[in-house]
């Protein structure tokens, strides 16, 4: 326990010895642990000066890539190995994974985050977790919450409401802390609704505590803390980096005058504490770097999304063709964004040698756009046409020129110098297949009408090149799908009117709408839907079976491997309530699959919904509610390829809200009890008026009924000649709600 240390010590414990360091206390014998980044590799810093020079390490997909796998083993299986890395240097906690929404296809870490849909995010995020933990080491999910932009982080106030919040920018967070228990969870820098995440005092002790039973501890994100005593008494535990001997006078100072309570700081030194104690326990260990470049390499493979391929262009034969590999990137690879998750890789595969090395030296490259990605350069273009026209397939490199951590985007467009390239060469070679690399989405319309086949190749870490030879030659069948939604353009994007705000507030407008779950609200044609991929096979399905279990639903279907070639389905379940008492969008992921299934074969697949993901957050009851009907359960390959659809009976929670006598009219004749209470006193009202009087009249006009129904009981008795008198109100409600 912490109570014996001097409240100065206790003080210190909560802040950090250096940038990447706890502070050790001697005199207690505890010493400093290393946290560091985070996600997608082990970040150490190599030196004293270069913040982000880091010592080489394995630079796995980053989250944008890994997600696009939809396999929550694959991500286990990173989680161990980053682990297995951060043994080998020592490393306590690793700072992430980060799993924010992506709202906007504009936001600068997307291509940190994983998905714009929270089960996705929260499924793949706890496996990633889990994977780490196993190895002794922490994790830090991250930016607890509402991190979804760029633009003036460090100040900028997400304003949503409840329902949005729970339902999705808090429920992957939710997800993660129930069912995996990460060592620390690291606050936004952002203010949520007004007050700073590293404040808020809701978020970090009511709902992340309290309601979601966290047991680790809340450490701030680097410089996300404005006043340590309102952050302390909030339930924020560890502010980074340190040392920050002002703070800790300050907080000394607060327990010493009474503005801070003495149990509060003694409980965060605790829980620094404990933690401090855990990560002592982790034997130190050694990797196998080729082990793990090999890993990274089935992730990337896994990761790349097939968007098109028209006439099966792909996969490539590796002889009897002459292949021409255009633009840059195929050269110098584009496969980790900028910022604190930067890392230094222990090597670095790029898709030109490994193309050449497939495709046995038949093989010519141009550079096609200038080195920097953007400036169009004649010669080079020139070039590259030239060696388009002489090839049998023209492969076309092109992608996004930086995303950076600290600024959002300014579109999502591909520079014009990269369109041209694109343009030109199909022009001249019909059997053009074009490769992005990009950590957040790019528009592809028109000019993916111009070329057969497409892969999405995103950011893909260290082996990103071979990945891209693997998928590009068939030694891998593309099974990656879209974790967020192409649009046809940014304008049609729920978040589009709102993001990213301005003077320091930012509205999340689209509220539950976010991703696919507002253009399918509002019919809008995309470009390629949320979890759409396709595959060197085929797969047809056969009817879906549901059954109602004790914590949720089970849905079995029939998946059948249509093709020649074996290769991986990952069957998706959307739920929807026609009916619905509360808004919701269309359709919802709730559960997903992902199969191998051989050439010919087929497999029973079993989806699990767990009931509470049905459940929607009543702002009425303050409390999660799942709303009894028949759902639409919607299995298929994406969602806009719904291949069969199966219809269950979920029971309901019970969920009354009291009525009041501010409760309307509609509201009481809703309610069994309020109706039956209700209809009695008007029936005994017009008894008293008689038949022909105008309340008899009104009763009887379904126009009038209609009218009255949003009409507050309390008003109702004001109006003169009113079926209802005030001092009838209290003992009806007291009777409503018995
Ligand atoms: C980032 C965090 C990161 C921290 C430490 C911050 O700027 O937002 O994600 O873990 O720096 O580098």
């Amino acid at each position: 326990m912490s109570s014996e240390l001097t409240t100065a010590e206790q003080a210190a414990l909560t802040s950090g010895g250096d940038f990447w360091h706890t502070t050790p206390v001697e005199s207690a014998g505890i010493p400093g642990v290393t946290v560091t980044d985070g996600p997608h590799g082990v970040r150490m810093q190599a030196g004293e000066g270069d913040l982000l020079a880091g010592v080489p390490a394995t630079c796995f997909p980053p989250a944008v890539a890994s997600a696009s796998t939809w396999d929550p083993e694959l991500l286990r299986r990173m989680g161990e190995a980053l682990g297995d890395e951060c043994r080998a240097q020592d490393v306590a906690v690793l700072l992430g994974p980060g799993i924010n929404l992506k709202r906007s296809p504009l936001g600068g870490r997307n291509f940190e985050y994983f998905s714009e849909d929270p089960i996705l995010t929260g499924v793949l995020a706890t496996e990633w977790v889990r994977g780490l933990q196993s190895r002794g080491v922490g994790a830090s999910l991250k930016h607890f919450a509402v991190n979804s932009q760029e633009t003036d982080r460090m100040r900028v106030s997400a304003d949503v409401d409840e329902r949005t919040l729970r339902e999705m920018y808090l429920r992957a967070f939710q997800r993660v802390v129930t069912r995996a228990q990460p060592w620390t969870v690291m606050c936004a820098y952002n203010k949520i609704n007004g007050v700073y995440a590293s404040e808020h005092h809701w978020l970090l002790t009511e709902v992340l505590r309290d309601e979601w039973g966290f047991e680790g501890l809340v450490v701030s994100d680097w410089g996300a803390v404005v006043d340590r005593v309102a952050s302390v008494a909030a339930g924020l535990d560890l502010t980074m980096p340190g040392p920050d001997a002002e703070g800790d006078a300050a907080l000394v100072d607060a327990v010493a005058t009474g503005r801070l309570d003495a149990a509060l700081l003694e409980t965060s030194a605790d829980r620094v504490r404990k933690l401090i104690e855990k990560a002592g326990t982790r034997p130190a260990g050694g990797y196998d770097a080729e082990a793990h470049h090999a890993l990274a390499r089935e992730i990337a493979g896994r990761a790349i999304v097939l968007l098109k391929n028209e006439g099966d262009l792909l996969p490539l034969p590796t002889d009897g063709v002459t292949i021409g590999v255009l633009g840059e990137f195929a050269r110098s690879p584009r496969y980790q964004g900028g910022g604190s998750s930067q890392i230094t890789p222990t090597k670095l595969d790029d898709a030109l040698t490994e193309i050449t090395a497939a495709a046995g030296g038949q093989v010519r490259f141009a550079a096609g756009y200038g080195a920097d990605g953007s400036t169009p350069d004649e010669g080079l273009l020139a070039e590259a046409v030239e060696v388009a026209q002489r090839s049998d397939v023209a492969i076309v490199f092109v992608g996004s020129v930086h995303e950076t951590e600290g600024a959002d985007r300014d579109s999502i467009d591909l520079p014009a110098a990269q369109v041209t390239l694109i343009e030109r060469v199909a022009a001249v070679n019909p059997r053009t297949v074009v490769v992005l690399s990009n950590g957040a989405v790019i528009a592809t319309k028109p000019w993916d009408e111009k070329v057969p086949a497409l892969l999405e190749g995103w950011l893909l870490g260290q082996a990103g090149g071979s990945a891209i030879a693997d998928v590009l030659f068939g030694r891998v069948n593309p099974s990656g799908r879209l974790a967020e939604t192409i649009p046809v353009k940014l304008a049609h994007h729920p978040s589009y009117l709102d993001f990213p705000g301005e003077h320091g507030h930012v509205r999340y407008g689209e509220g539950l709408h976010v991703g696919y779950r507002g253009f399918d609200a509002q019919e809008r044609e995309v470009a390629y839907p949320f979890g759409f991929g396709l595959s060197y096979t085929t797969f047809s399905y056969g009817a879906a079976r549901a059954s109602v279990t004790a914590t949720g639903i089970e849905v079995r279907v029939p998946v059948t491997n249509t093709g020649g070639r074996d290769g991986r389905e990952v069957v998706q379940a959307y739920v929807s309530l026609p009916g619905s008492r509360v808004q919701r969008a269309p359709r919802e992921l709730k559960a997903f699959a992902n199969v191998a299934i051989g050439a010919g074969e087929t497999a029973e697949v079993l989806l699990t919904i767990d009931r509470d993901d049905l459940a929607y957050w009543d702002t009425r009851l303050g409390r999660w509610v799942v709303e009894g009907g028949e759902y639409l359960v919607a299995v298929g390959s994406s969602s806009r390829d719904l291949r069969a659809t199966v219809t269950v009976h979920v029971a309901g929670d019970p969920a009354r809200v009291p009525l009041t006598a501010e409760s309307s009219v509609g509201e009481w004749f809703a309610d069994p009890r309020g109706a039956e209470l209700l209809g009695q006193a008007f029936a005994a009202a017009t008894a008293d008026a008689g038949s022909d009087s105008p309340i008899s009249a009104m009763a009887a006009d379904p126009a009038m009924l209609m009218m009255l129904g949003s009409l507050p009981l309390s008003r109702m008795a004001k109006f003169p000649g009113s079926p209802l008198r005030a001092e009838q109100l209290d003992k009806l409600v007291d009777a409503a709600n018995e």
